[in-house]
């Protein structure tokens, strides 16, 4: 097992990544603990062992379920079992699971630790790490939330066996983005040091930029490549495109937009191409797409500020880019067809 620190001061902790690492709860439990609130969901089917007084909430599956009712439904829920402010939250799961009840914990009792045991692939290189949690609102996703870092998070690489082939692919969209935020080799690495890569990645971008200044374009957002165009084609929807699916063709999207600009050539442009095909991921957009309705969207993204803004590659590496013309995106959308 690979122990990567996420350095925020006092509010550090670790990142065991590894075959068995779910094994280590005893271990990573907050001193003092007496029980432990196990959240989870009943298709993720990993058991884990706190070592204390232990009780399993189960909550409801899918985008839906990430939303206040289920705050609401957990937190009274564990107020009667008696959870307090010095006891632990464990959520087992993907990334709804962990962003669900990481802002529950934020919330209840005005914070309770929690430990993320992450389950899913892309739990285990992005969602699970950092401390963005948060749920959405019938109006968008996301859109409420809160920085809360975890006391430990688990990533079990043995435990993505029973992934879901579809779901195992959207959690190599989000390691095709680190492939291009310098993590070399990937593909050629074994999957738990693969995961470890990721993880330290990320954990470098978080320490530098907790909270994703607006003025730092070299900060957090980076973390965002790829993620304009995906997010538009979620929130149009009617695609069925899993997060990192989208993604995959987020990215090739801004690579093809940085070429137009004059920011990378086209030997980098394929780079991004072969990659995402080596995870069999999609490259074009999907038939049918409303390139009207897709451009709208990206306009509106909370990260527009003058003109459009995108998370870009280019000579200093990847970062947010303002003021990029509507035409050029345009044009770039109808190339992806
Ligand atoms: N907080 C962040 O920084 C951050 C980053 C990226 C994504 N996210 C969020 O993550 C969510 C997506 O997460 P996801 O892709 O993990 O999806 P998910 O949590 O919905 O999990 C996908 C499916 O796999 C099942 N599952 C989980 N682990 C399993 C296992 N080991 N074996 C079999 N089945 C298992 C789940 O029950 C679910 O049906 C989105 O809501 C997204 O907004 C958050």
């Amino acid at each position: 097992v690979i122990t990567v620190p996420v350095a925020l001061g006092d509010r550090s902790y670790d990142v065991l990544v590894g075959p068995g690492a779910r094994y280590r709860l005893l271990e990573v439990l907050p001193v003092g603990a007496r029980r432990a609130a196990i959240v989870t969901q009943a298709a993720v089917g990993v058991a884990v062992d706190a070592g204390v007084e232990q009780h399993v909430f189960e909550i409801d599956e899918g985008e839906d379920a990430k939303c206040l009712e289920t705050v609401e439904d957990l937190c009274r829920r564990w107020v009667k079992w008696g959870l307090t402010r010095g006891d632990v939250v464990v959520a087992v799961g993907g990334g709804v699971v962990t962003d669900t009840a990481g802002f529950a914990a934020s919330v209840y009792h005005r914070g309770v630790p929690v430990i993320h045991v992450a389950t899913t692939l892309l739990g285990q290189v992005d969602a699970a790490i950092g401390g963005k949690t948060g749920v959405n609102l019938p109006e968008g996703k996301n859109l409420v939330g809160a920085f809360w870092q975890p006391h430990a998070v688990l990533c079990d690489t043995e435990v993505l066996a029973s992934l879901p082939v579809r779901e195992y692919r959207s959690g190599c969209g989000e390691m095709a983005k680190y492939a291009f935020l310098g993590v070399e080799g990937l593909r050629d690495l074994p999957l738990d040091v693969a995961v470890a890569a990721c993880v330290t990645c990320k954990a470098d971008v978080v320490a530098a930029d907790e909270r994703e200044d607006p003025a730092n374009r070299t900060g957090r957002a980076i973390l965002n490549y790829g993620h304009t165009l995906a997010h538009a084609l979620e929130t149009a929807g009617g695609y069925d495109l899993r997060h990192g699916e989208a993604v995959a063709i987020g990215l090739v999207f801004a690579a093809r937009l940085a070429r137009r600009l004059g920011r990378i050539d086209q030997a980098r442009v394929e780079e991004h191409r072969s990659v995402v095909h080596a995870y069999d991921l999609p490259s074009r957009l999907p038939p049918g797409t409303d390139e009207t309705e897709i451009l709208m969207l990206m306009a509106q993204d909370k990260k527009a500020v003058e003109g459009m803004t995108f998370v870009l590659d280019g000579p200093a590496g990847v970062q947010v880019v303002t003021g990029v013309a509507p035409g050029a995106v345009v044009e770039t959308l109808e190339e992806m067809r």
